[in-house]
């Protein structure tokens, strides 16, 4: 069964329950502070479980792109190690919201796996939650009997906290569940060690493949837990450990989710996978390692990349980086690779899953460029960091290298530990490691207290509430606060989240910033300074509360700045608009931001823009918002439709069924935002720059309507006031162009009469040498720069034989100092410029260094220089 096969018969036997099938959410995850990407199928429905919204349907399934790399989910270190985790895996899960529950749910995995799937009943252990009393939970009877009912009691394995009760994180919703375990070891293993000694205990061929989560709990920030308004199911089904249950596999690597991409490094490499029906030799296995690690991340960070997020060097993005960095190591590491090449996997993954999963299909040639571009900068990285590592050896006296040098390494260059500790093994010397794992603390700590947030449970003053958004029509509105919460965070003090009945306030989202305002009652007004959504919540931010949180209030939006935004989001779409029509459809969102101040956008597209492109887009821009077309806003219509009839979708974004599209003239986009009713508003768009932010990623930053005119006055006004500084001529250009022709050849002068200068001065310092002990000495402060300084002693010192010249000089203030000793008296007498210079160096309160036959000092002590040169004739007596 291919796993195209598997995947396609799970969604199947689910329909035929009557769950509806959605697509998988996307990777990354936005509007939720607690969770960086999806950790789990259920991410996407949190906010049902917790009562904050409506399913479409009470039965959904699906295939869900999972990411387990930070959090309380994180595997990200054992991959490659093993055969069965990974960073990204597919989870498939079932979902009943407050209907079914555990018996249909048992009853229907057990039929899907051992009738649909025909994985042999003997190979199958479950397990179910022994109870918990310091939490109040009791054993789940209910769920033993349901399984009792359809396999031997001896197959039931009682079940703790950490194996059978599943949280998704540290707060949130939470139950007891019944996991499913596969034994796929061969007869004669079988009978030598009984599969259910084996469960949970890390053996690779007994695995669990399933997990039942009951639902009925909320984790609440104290820690305690609370019932749920209702009962819910969440399965989640590893499809990778599936399809090597039904590939008749012992590891992941072996089913066709990774043939493909192993064999593609085997042919870029020349190394060879040993799959695991072979038990490899020790070097194979760190070759099988190093290829797992590839292609387990390469999935992991092309589908990050397809779903809008890049690698950068903060939050997700940095996640992102560290999995590809990962990989790229690995492979430098073991298979040798010294170019770029996890980037030809895409093709391979795209063919694989591209008709499953059509965003890495569309984004195909995106993905490759960034991930080319990641690998050449980090092999630039690593090569940087070798050279480094070559010094720091050089210098070092003894064989053990300090943490703290490794530490800066890692820190600064991303130079990865255990690959400076392997070359350091390999070059005989040790790495200090409790002194790197103290450094790293250190920074950890540091880190750690600049992001600590606590954040107390909601306290809900009006239950039940389902808030309803009236922005996109009113700026004001009577309301109620329904709950309440505050949160301590380092970076921002005490902050209150409220939640209203209802509110005009628009929340964060698509790239346009919260809106700000103020809560008004008959005694007080509260500002609120900022509004955003966590789990379909809208949250208003403020610093303070007000008295009475039971008052009535008229929520106020700052119309000023929400007019601004909006301006920037409606020229944001005609530039996206603009930018498809004159480069090409190649043009995608790749991120946005608009606030009152200005929009940036970044986008798909693989070369500079010129001057003509720039001017194309505003000029199209332009003439849009001259031809004053009126927004037509439709609310509510199915997201189909809306594709259908030309409305432009986002990757990497969830839409629900009905979606909002907003369309100006041609341009039309589904959006959440605000707009202008009519682009005449936007009065003018001027775009201030374009640049590159990533390989194949452009970024243009834009202003519209009064900044424009700010923009255009503060021009006008540098303009007055170099027309002020040249005197008011006539024609501003002609006279800055005669100021640089004088400019020119005043240049030309001053050269010609400072070499005249130079040579006057040499011709008579030579006649100025003394003599001690057969050595010509000169001693002087001359009146130059330090560079015609540094040239003169030169120029002195060559002209004349055994000579022993220092000459010192001001620039800017400061003092400089230089030496030369002709090349017999660095070898017969053993003199030396670098010494003399440190020697010297001293009276000026500087230091410097050299060669031994020229050397040169700065210092800050203008008044030590005669000091210095009195000095010189003594080195020689000395000598
Ligand atoms: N949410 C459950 C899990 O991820 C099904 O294991």
């Amino acid at each position: 069964m291919t796993s195209q096969d598997v995947r396609k018969q799970f969604l199947e036997f689910f329909a035929s329950k009557g769950h509806l099938i959605v697509p998988s959410a996307p990777i990354v995850l936005k509007d939720d502070p607690t969770l960086m990407f999806n950790n789990s199928g259920m991410a996407q429905f949190k906010e049902y479980f917790l009562g904050n919204g409506t399913p479409k349907s009470n039965r959904i399934a699906d295939t869900q792109k999972c990411l387990r790399v930070s959090g309380k989910h994180n595997d990200l270190e054992d991959v490659g190690f093993d055969t069965y985790h990974h960073t990204m895996f597919e989870m498939l899960g079932n979902w009943s919201f407050g209907d079914y529950f555990k018996k249909e749910a048992i009853n229907w995995a057990w039929e899907l796996l051992t009738e649909v799937y025909k994985i042999p009943k003997e190979n199958l252990y479950v397990s179910v939650f022994e109870g918990n009393p310091a939490e109040n939970v009791p054993f789940d009877q209910e769920a033993w009997d349901i399984w009792a009912a359809l396999i031997d009691e001896d197959r039931i394995i009682l079940g703790n906290k950490k194996d059978n009760f599943w949280e998704m994180g540290d707060q949130g919703p939470c139950g007891p569940c019944s996991e499913i375990h596969v034994d796929i070891r061969s007869a004669e293993e079988k009978a030598l060690v009984s599969g259910k000694s084996l469960v949970n205990n890390d053996h690779p061929q007994v695995v669990e493949i399933w997990n039942n989560v009951f639902m009925e709990f909320n984790r609440k920030a104290d820690g305690s837990l609370e019932k749920l308004p209702a009962k819910h199911v969440d399965t989640g089904m590893g499809f990778e450990r599936l399809c090597m249950a039904l590939q008749g596999k012992t590891s992941n690597y072996d089913t066709d989710v990774f043939t493909p991409l192993i064999e593609k490094v085997e042919q870029i490499t020349g190394f060879k996978y040993v799959d695991n029906a072979v038990t490899p030799s020790a070097v194979e296995e760190k070759t099988n390692i190093a290829i797992r690690v590839v292609v387990d991340h390469v999935r992991a960070v092309a589908f990050a990349i397809a779903d809008g997020q890049l690698p950068s060097n903060t939050g997700a993005g940095y996640v992102i980086r560290r999995i590809l960095r990962r990989a790229i190591r690995y492979g430098f590491t073991f298979l040798n690779t010294k170019e770029p090449f996890i980037n030809q996997l895409v093709s391979v993954l795209a063919n694989q899953m591209g008709e499953f999963f059509p965003e890495i299909k569309s984004q195909q040639q995106l993905v490759t460029n960034v991930i080319r571009e990641e690998e050449a900068s980090f092999l630039r990285t690593l090569d940087q960091g070798l050279q480094l590592l070559d010094k720091v050896i050089e210098e070092e006296k003894g064989t053990i290298i300090a943490g703290a040098k490794a530490f800066e390494l890692y820190d600064t260059f991303g130079f990865p530990i255990d690959l400076t500790a392997l070359i350091l093994r390999e070059k005989g010397f040790e790495l200090d490691e409790a002194g790197f794992n103290a450094a790293m603390q250190e920074q950890k700590n540091r880190s750690r207290a600049a992001s600590e947030v606590s954040t107390e449970d909601w306290s809900v003053l009006i239950p039940g509430n389902v808030e309803s958004f009236v922005g996109y029509d009113q700026s004001e509105s009577d309301v109620k606060i329904t709950r309440i919460r505050k949160v301590d965070s380092k970076k921002d003090g005490i902050l209150y989240q409220i939640v209203l009945d209802n509110t005009p306030f628009y929340p964060e989202g698509g790239g346009q910033v919260g809106d700000k305002g103020t809560l008004v009652s008959a005694n007080e007004t509260i500002e609120i300074i900022d509004t955003k959504k966590e789990n379909n919540l809208i949250l208003h931010f403020a610093k303070q509360l007000p008295e009475n949180v039971n008052a009535g209030f008229v929520a106020k939006v700052n119309s000023d700045l929400r007019s601004l935004s909006s301006r920037n989001h409606s020229a944001t779409h005609l530039m996206h608009q603009a930018l498809r029509s004159i480069l090409g459809t190649h043009v995608e969102q790749k991120g946005s931001l608009v606030n009152p101040n200005y929009l940036r956008f970044d986008f798909s597209h693989f070369a500079k823009m010129t001057e003509t492109e720039l001017q194309q887009v505003e000029d199209f821009v332009n003439a849009r918002i001259q031809q004053q077309l009126p927004l037509i806003e439709r609310r509510n219509i199915p997201f189909a439709q809306a594709v259908q009839e030309g409305a432009m979708a986002l990757f990497g974004e969830k839409y629900g069924d009905e979606v909002r599209a907003i369309k100006f003239g041609e341009s039309m986009e589904l959006c959440g935002g605000i707009h202008v009713k009519n682009t005449a508003e936007i009065w003018h768009f001027k775009i201030v720059s374009e640049g590159a932010v990533a390989a194949g990623i452009r970024r243009i930053e834009a202003i519209t309507s009064d900044a424009v005119k700010a923009h255009f006055a503060s021009y006008e006004n540098t303009l007055n006031e170099v027309k002020l500084a040249l005197k008011n001529p006539q024609d501003i250009l002609k006279a800055v162009h005669s100021m640089q022709e004088e400019n020119a050849k005043l240049k030309k002068q001053m050269e010609q009469l400072l070499k005249e200068k130079i040579d006057g001065l040499k011709n008579k310092l030579l006649l100025e040498f003394y003599e001690i002990n057969g050595v010509n000495v000169l001693d002087r402060r001359v009146d130059l720069s330090m560079s015609a300084t540094k040239d003169l002693t030169q120029a002195l010192g060559n002209a004349k034989p055994n000579s022993f010249v220092v000459l010192a000089s001001v620039e800017d203030g400061l003092p400089n100092i230089h030496c030369y000793i002709a090349k017999e008296l660095v070898e017969k007498k053993g003199l030396n410029a670098n010494k003399v210079i440190k020697e010297l160096g001293q009276y000026i309160d500087g230091n410097g260094g050299g060669q031994p036959f020229f050397a040169s000092g700065k210092g800050k002590n203008v008044a030590g220089i005669t000091e210095a040169l009195n000095n010189v004739a003594s080195i020689l007596i000395r000598n």
